[in-house]
């Protein structure tokens, strides 16, 4: 799938958000080295901190299905200022994904892309526990 492909792919998984309390629906594709694409989208909890953002729910299923190796995640949300992954992501990110693309989009088709350490500078890894 080129760029514009995996846009639209996370608009249509941004629909099934389940964000009742914030309002702010957000649609995620992790895409595999092999360009296997993985979807996710935020699903909140009544018990506010138990929510889960789209990034870490694509995180999740792509992990759980056996990968490994990423190479882009595609976020995207319906704000004028395309918004970035949350503090928590940027680290699972790091952690699992390492230095991928990271595109935003909003639904008109901003754009904005970084490298995750753009992202997350000076990041805390396994390094630090051996
Ligand atoms: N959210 C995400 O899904 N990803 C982020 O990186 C930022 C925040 C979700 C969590 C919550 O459901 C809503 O957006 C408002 O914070």
């Amino acid at each position: 799938m080129n760029e514009l492909e995996l846009i639209e792919l996370a608009k249509m998984v941004r629909n099934r958000a389940f964000a009742p309390f914030s309002n702010f629906k957000v649609g995620a594709v992790l895409v595999t080295s092999d360009n296997k694409t993985y979807t996710g989208c935020n699903i909140e909890s009544a018990s506010y901190g138990l929510t889960v953002c789209a990034e870490r729910v694509a995180i999740w299923k792509a992990l759980s299905d056996g990968e490994n190796s990423f190479s882009k995640l595609i976020v995207v949300t319906d704000v004028e200022n395309p918004a970035p992954p949350c503090g928590a992501c940027r680290q699972i990110i790091w952690e699992f994904c390492g230095n991928i693309s990271i595109v935003l989009s909003n639904l008109n088709g901003k754009t904005k892309s970084f490298k995750m350490k753009e992202l997350l500078p000076n990041p805390f890894g396994k390094e630090f526990l051996e």
